[in-house]
């Protein structure tokens, strides 16, 4: 029997492509799995009506750790459109395969590190080592929306705001809204995951990031927060930054930082940020992580357009399977994907078209597994 269960998700169009080349590092290193193929993504929205059936959500519930590929979402509307004819006027509602794995079980670190190596011609500086912690099932994401907005929530809320309320003469179904809920643990939780990282891997700094002087109640609490518990981590700087204030810091002297911290949204959005600084999408790679499970996945999407050319760059795949490794404690292998990934770039002799070259995916793929 193998060692590790992983589920394999490969999802939709180049989601299928950058996992083909994981798969080919994974085997030259002879990890000890068993993959087990799980469905997932478009096809089985419109043939299903369930984007991320059951059967794929028990077989998360059986594995030690999943490799996820890419999906394709929609907007609610346009999802209902593409339906089979036998599944329309149901009420199915399309919902984000990632953002409920996220919920479902429980992950809630989302881990986005960002390394330039060195000879990658689209670093935008060289010795950029950022790392970035996004809450993951809270804030923005908690799924607590009303469009339109029933009568006693807009009651609720008129009798609670106090001074101008822009919505008080708007007709109810002129006006939508997204709760933002941050509670106390979800934030002390992935708080407290950043400033462990810094001191394991010995980052000297960890940034909260927020816009509590506007936001006050969410985003003064994951301050507050902050504060708190970097008293635990004597060892660690901690500051802090407004949302957009970093992202113009985080550009003019990107080295002044190390591990940054957010809320869901303010994390997603530097995180994108710290991947082009880094080379852009074909590098960004992601870890979400529970205390039983972890996802991991490049942080870009199914690139409808480069579907089925075998084109596009894997690398951000490929270290996320170095992160998996990393995570189940096989460190050794880890450090191999990623020694091997720097050696190929630094060569500089395969190079997919978003580092101006001419190679497939799969000979990326075959290139890191040859220098393993
Ligand atoms: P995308 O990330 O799929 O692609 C945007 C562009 O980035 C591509 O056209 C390409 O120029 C570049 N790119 C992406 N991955 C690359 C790679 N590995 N190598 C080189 N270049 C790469 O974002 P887009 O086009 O906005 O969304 C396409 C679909 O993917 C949508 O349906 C969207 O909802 C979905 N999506 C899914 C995500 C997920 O599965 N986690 C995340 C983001 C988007
Ligand atoms: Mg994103």
């Amino acid at each position: 029997m193998a060692k590790y269960k992983i589920a394999w998700l490969p999802g939709d169009g180049i989601g299928i492509e950058v996992m083909e080349a994981a798969k080919i590092v994974l085997d030259a290193l002879k990890f000890d799995a068993e993959y087990i193929h799980g469905d997932i993504g478009w096809e089985f929205w419109c043939k299903e009506g369930e984007a991320f059936p059951q059967r794929t959500i028990d077989l998360l519930g059986k594995v030690n750790a999943a490799m996820f590929g890419a999906i394709t979402s929609k907007p609610v509307k346009a999802a209902e459109k593409e339906l089979d004819a036998s599944l329309q006027g149901k009420g199915m509602v399309y919902r984000s395969p990632i953002v409920r794995m996220r919920q479902l079980f429980d992950l809630y670190i989302c881990l986005r590190p960002c390394k330039a190596y060195p000879g990658n011609p689209i670093n935008y500086k060289e010795g950029i080592d950022l790392v970035v912690f996004r809450e993951n099932t809270e804030d923005l994401y908690a799924g607590v929306e009303f469009n339109p907005v029933p009568q006693e929530v807009r009651d609720c809320l008129l009798k609670n705001a106090k001074g101008f309320a822009a919505f008080k003469d708007v007709a109810l179904d002129q006006y939508a809204i997204t709760c933002k809920i941050n509670t106390r643990k979800g934030s002390e939780r992935i708080i407290r995951a950043a400033f462990e990282h810094a001191k394991k891997f010995d980052y000297p700094k960890v940034t909260v990031i927020h816009k509590a002087n506007v936001v006050r109640a969410t985003e003064g609490l994951f301050l507050d927060i902050g504060k708190e518990v970097a008293k635990d981590y004597p060892g660690i700087q901690m500051d802090d930054a407004n949302i957009d204030a970093i992202c113009m810091w985080l550009l003019k002297n990107p080295k002044n930082y190390s591990v940054l911290v957010a809320t869901n949204m303010f994390g997603d959005i530097v995180s994108d940020l710290c991947a082009q600084m880094v080379g852009g999408l074909g590098f960004g790679c992601s870890g979400n992580i529970g205390d039983k499970l972890a996802v991991f996945e490049p942080t870009h999407g199914s690139a409808p357009k480069y579907a089925g050319m075998y084109k596009t760059n894997p690398i951000a795949t490929i270290l996320a399977a170095k992160m998996m490794l990393d995570w189940l404690g096989e460190k050794a292998m880890g450090d191999k994907i990623e020694k091997a990934v720097a050696a190929v770039i630094a060569d500089g002799k395969v190079r997919t078209y978003d580092m101006g070259g001419e190679a497939k995916t799969l000979e990326m793929g075959e290139a890191v597994a040859k220098r393993l």
